[in-house]
């Protein structure tokens, strides 16, 4: 069935998964702490191993004085988009956690698998509200972990572009033509069943 979003999908999943893209074209309205502040609560309901919530956000509005420092991070090819964006989040994750019972930390072998579910939640919970999100691998996460004083025991995961979307016009001409969903592979490609064939 086709989506909405001109996505088509096999099975009926929710619309809310199934429309959820990451635009390029924002419109350079800077969110508000309202709207930003109900993504990371989104977040903070993920789930987490043993409710370790090891997710931590960072974050400049796109008129905070940090903003062109955040920017600054990113590769030239993503500051030509993310230069629109309502505010610039880095995601980190702390490596080690205290388990109940205990006070000696210890290393937390799913903290990048957790944070990436609180990553998941915003992303979702924007698209229900109207914004628009990206993920970005492509920055500077020594850079980041150097000028945002993060500690060593966290992870540097991700940077996250959040905007309003907006006409394809407002992108650098290099993106244009990408703007729009894309598709997924087919969903046997993903589901393997019991096992691997041998
Ligand atoms: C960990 C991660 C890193 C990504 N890095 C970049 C990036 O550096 N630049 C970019 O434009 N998009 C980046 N993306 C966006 C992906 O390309 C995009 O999510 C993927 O193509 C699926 O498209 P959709 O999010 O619109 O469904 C990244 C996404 C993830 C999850």
């Amino acid at each position: 069935m086709t989506y909405a979003s001109g996505r088509k999908a096999e099975y009926r999943a929710d619309p809310l998964f199934v429309d959820r893209w990451s635009a390029r074209a924002y419109t350079g309205e800077e969110i508000s702490d309202d709207i930003l502040f109900a993504l990371f609560e989104a977040a903070r309901w993920a789930p987490s191993a043993s409710n370790s919530q090891p997710w931590r956000f960072l974050y400049a509005k796109r008129n905070a004085p940090d903003f062109d420092l955040y920017l600054s991070l990113l590769v030239e090819r993503n500051r030509l988009w993310a230069k629109n964006a309502g505010a610039l989040v880095v995601l980190v994750s702390k490596k080690t956690h205290i388990r109940p019972g205990s006070s000696e930390p210890t290393p937390a072998r799913y903290h990048t698998f957790d944070t990436g579910a609180a990553w998941a939640n915003l992303a979702l919970q924007a698209s229900l509200l109207g914004w628009s999100t990206r993920a970005i691998g492509g920055f500077d996460s020594e850079a980041a972990r150097r000028q945002l004083n993060v500690p060593d025991d966290y992870a540097v995961e991700v940077a996250i572009a959040i905007g309003r979307p907006g006409d394809k016009a407002l992108l650098h001409e290099d993106f244009q033509a990408l703007e729009s969903p894309n598709q997924r592979r087919p969903l046997a490609e993903s589901v393997i069943g019991a096992r691997f064939p041998a």
